[in-house]
């Protein structure tokens, strides 16, 4: 959504805070701003544009200060503009913050506040804060009651960082419904939205929790319940993740880099433990209904999650998409909710698994950044253990997850007696074998990939069509092509191409398969029957098969061939391919693949 943090230090802090902001940028990067205490206020320096565009307008690096605050923005209220962007200054200029969230009562304020002859420089929610905190000073007299006096003016999610001219080494911060994280350094200490931010310079975080402020000083930090004020007493968790993994390593784009590292991932999340896939597992088989929940990707991670299941375990758990959760899932105390995301903050997933909790059903999670919201509130929460996944597109985390769930099924199914041990040991070593599978297959087929997706990329309306377990598979090559190249890409499931879709098949449409190994031999021979029927019409047809699928190699006007692969794990091949395929397309168009225009890594509002 957005990235905010703050620094406070025995040195000047600039130059960290500056690269808190570029170690955030994947947050949110329509706009950003820095603002620093010093000679009696607080300077704010901001505009439109990445950080790095904002720097060379702005001069952001040329402040001086040793504490200080910093944002970059993913517009909710009010359009991208150097007004709307944050810091956001009182009319003193004694106070400034920063926010991340969306506060539901801003009008309310807004009209209060200008009825005491307030004069707003911006559109936004947050001013609403900067301004609340002076008026609630001059009738206070004390910064840390102002704060939480305003704090709790306010309704809706947010999390705020605030620096004052008036106490110029503190700096005041609040969680309520949107991520914080306090970093404790040797000369500095740090607060913000997510690890990513202080990692090159310290691994000991603290992570707030819902309803708990934080003042933070050089050498202090005193965590209280903002209902209270009463004091917390927490201890700090070590980040294992290395500064270096958060970074390129040498690849043009972190998505690149991040679908190298796939094989990495996979034999991360074969190392997950084991102790909670087993309890998982055996709640599943206690359960009404297990329901899987995620949004977007993970949306699609969830139902491929259906097919293991069914086919490993023998049971079917309901999938609902967490922005659909609330309105449509009926669960109740016998039911488990098990939610799936990578930054564990997605406000729709957070506002279902609450939801689930409200009617007293047990719930889990699968989740890979450590300390988020999500991996904090569940009876049981998996870390997928990936490492940091900067580009806001998806690609190793949804893979991983997708390990995980294949793991769940497997230890399900053995737990109820529908799964052989041997057919578990087989399918084990074929989850093991994979990582290998998945650097040859990046390694010789990138190549072809990226000439087809030079020869393709002009067409402007694309169909992904997959069936069975493909059809997920589908989903989510078509949410990677469309997400990075801005080309229209509609994924379905190919036996419902002839019930309606098969219209807009046309010389102009162009359709992707995946298609199944030819030892899967019904699915296979559906899915070259809908290829067949995109022929027909003189549709051009492209897509993923296998080398001893002679009928599909035939019938593809280019397919990308993969070695022969158990079918277990072939789709998950064929997603890394098509991942791949998006990224070169994405290249060959000039977009700008980590940061696609419109989106943010991480949405944490409704
Ligand atoms: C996928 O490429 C997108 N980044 C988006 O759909 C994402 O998967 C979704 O917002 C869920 O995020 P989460 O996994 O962090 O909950």
């Amino acid at each position: 959504m957005c990235g905010i943090s703050a620094v406070t230090g025995s040195e000047d802090i600039v130059a960290i805070l500056y690269e808190s902001i570029l170690n955030l940028e994947y947050r949110g990067y329509d706009s950003c701003g820095l603002g620093v205490v010093g000679n009696g206020n607080v300077t704010v320096r901001k505009n439109t544009g990445g950080v790095e565009e904002v720097n060379r307008k702005e001069h952001l690096t040329k402040l001086k200060g040793k504490t200080g605050i910093a944002h970059t923005r993913w517009a909710t209220h009010g359009k991208v503009s150097r007004e709307n962007a944050h810091p956001h200054n009182s009319a003193d200029g004694q106070f400034s913050i920063v926010h991340n969230g969306i506060i539901n009562n801003y009008e309310d304020l807004r009209d209060e506040l200008m009825a005491q002859g307030v004069v707003f420089k911006s559109e936004t929610d947050t001013e609403v804060m900067a301004h609340l905190l002076e008026k609630t000073f001059q009738e206070t007299g004390d910064i840390e009651q102002a704060f939480i006096q305003s704090v709790k003016r306010l309704e809706g999610s947010f999390a705020f960082c605030m620096v004052s001219a008036r106490s110029q080494q503190t700096i005041y911060c609040v969680r309520q419904g949107s991520p914080l994280v306090l970093g404790l350094g040797t000369k500095s200490n740090f607060v913000a939205s997510d690890v990513n931010a202080f990692l090159q310079h310290t691994r000991k975080a603290l992570v707030l929790e819902d309803g708990e402020y934080a003042t933070v000083t050089p050498d202090s930090v005193t965590v209280r319940k903002t209902a209270d004020g009463s004091l917390v007493s927490r201890k700090p968790i070590r980040i294992e993740w290395d500064a270096e993994t958060s970074r390129k390593g040498g690849y043009a784009h972190y998505m690149l880099k991040e679908i190298f590292e796939q094989p990495q991932t996979i034999r991360n999340a074969l190392a997950a433990t084991q102790e909670g896939v087993e309890r998982i597992a055996s709640q599943i088989r206690e359960r009404r209904d297990t329901y899987m929940m995620g949004v977007g990707t993970t949306h699609y991670v969830a139902q491929a999650g259906q097919y293991f299941f069914s086919s490993l375990a023998g049971k079917y758990l309901p999938v609902v998409s967490s922005d659909e959760f609330v309105d449509l899932a009926v669960v109740g105390p016998q039911d488990m909710v098990m939610a799936i995301s990578q930054s564990g903050e997605t406000y729709d997933t957070r506002r279902g698994i609450a939801h689930a909790k409200d009617q007293g059903a047990r719930t889990a999670s699968i989740v890979n950044v450590m300390g988020s919201s999500l991996s904090m509130s569940t009876d049981e929460v998996i870390m997928q253990g990936s490492g940091p996944e900067i580009c806001v597109v998806s690609t190793k985390a949804a893979l991983a997850q997708m390990v995980i769930l294949l793991r769940l099924a497997l230890e399900t199914g053995l737990q109820e007696g529908t799964l052989a041990a041997e057919q578990y040991d087989e399918s084990y070593s074929h989850l093991k074998a994979l990582p290998d599978t998945v650097t040859a297959v990046l390694n010789e087929r990138s190549g072809f990939v990226r000439n087809l997706a030079d020869k393709t990329v002009g067409y402007r309306n694309w169909l992904m069509l997959g069936r069975g377990i493909y059809y997920p598979m589908a989903l989510e090559a078509a949410l990677k092509l469309k997400e990075i190249t801005y080309l229209h890409v509609e994924g379905m499931a190919a036996g419902f191409l002839k019930h309606g879709t098969l219209a807009l098949v046309d010389e102009e449409m162009m359709s992707f398969f995946l298609v199944p190994t030819p030892e899967e031999k019904e699915l296979n021979q559906h899915t070259i029957s809908a290829i067949e029927e995109v022929k027909a019409r003189k549709g051009p047809v492209i897509g993923i098969a296998f080398e001893n699928d002679k009928r599909a190699l035939k019938l593809l006007d280019h397919a990308i061939e993969l070695p022969p692969t158990p079918p277990l794990v072939a789709p998950l091949l064929e997603l890394v391919v098509a991942q791949l395929f998006s990224y070169f397309s994405a290249l060959k168009l000039g977009r700008s693949i980590d940061k696609p225009r419109n989106l943010a890594k991480s949405v944490t509002v409704g």
